[in-house]
């Protein structure tokens, strides 16, 4: 039985004030039971993540890191950096860093690789625009940023990433995928990896993003595929995010 796991995308939002009410409120109102937490903050903030997280049963992570694991590359940031602050987890891929900073499929498997190097978990996110949707191209282009992922990892490399989908046209629109929409590309990327190893498919992680909130969250979880949700504009506010990782006990 895989645990669920629900982590908080804050983009590039927060304050060191805001953070203190925000972390405070998570690390406080978490309740055991069959669902993990995480907040990705903003590279500024992790010391502060780290300091007010240590302890709780609350992971923190990054929302990139660099494919590289040092040298002349001016504002990108090591993934050797992000384990120092205590990072269980980085984003790679997420479709507003492939869309504005044109970042590839095979870019995001080589951040993949850079994170798992580091001791980092991945959270690979992949998804297709609306475009892509109504030209009926969601798993070929879904497959095919995993397929870049799967190139470059071994199996026992495989068995330490999570996934996320996340439909380009449901992220910060209100326009959540269906419960029995997303479950067939969650089941679609889980036989990816399952024709290349069992044990691997068997505990991956697959989250949902895109519009997850309280009032969803629970029949989205309750797919077969879908493992926990990657959280945007819900995750700014203790209580809807507390009230989704309820919806996954
Ligand atoms: O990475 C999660 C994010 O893309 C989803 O955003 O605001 O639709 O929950 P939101």
């Amino acid at each position: 039985m895989r645990r669920k796991l629900v982590i908080g995308n804050w983009k590039m939002n927060g304050s060191l004030a805001a953070n203190s009410v925000l972390l405070r409120g998570i690390a406080e109102g978490h309740v055991e039971g069959n669902v993990d937490l995480a907040v990705c903050a903003p590279a500024p903030y992790l010391a502060q993540c780290q300091a007010a997280l240590t302890g709780s049963p609350v992971a923190w992570g990054a929302q990139d890191v660099s494919a590289y694991a040092a040298g002349a590359y001016t504002g990108e940031t090591a993934a050797s950096m992000l384990q120092e602050f205590g990072c269980r987890y980085v984003i790679v891929g997420h479709s507003e860093r492939r869309a504005y900073h044109h970042e590839s499929n095979e870019l995001v498997a080589q951040k993949a690789l850079a994170a798992l190097n580091a001791g980092l978990t991945p959270v690979v996110c992949v998804g297709e625009t609306l475009e892509e949707r109504e030209a009926g191209r969601t798993n070929v282009v879904v497959c095919a940023q995993l397929q870049a992922v799967l190139d470059v990892l071994e199996n026992p490399a495989l068995e330490k990433i999570v996934l996320a989908y996340e439909p380009v046209w449901a992220i910060g629109t209100g326009k959540t995928a269906t419960p029995a929409l997303a479950q067939e590309v969650h089941a679609a990327l889980r036989k990816q990896v399952a024709d290349r190893s069992a044990t691997a498919a068997a505990q991956l992680q697959i989250l949902y993003g895109g519009s997850m909130k309280p009032e969803n969250a629970k029949d989205l979880m309750a797919q077969q595929d879908i493992d926990g949700g990657l959280i945007g504009g819900a995750s700014l506010k203790a209580p809807d995010f507390l009230a989704i990782a309820k919806a996954g006990n």
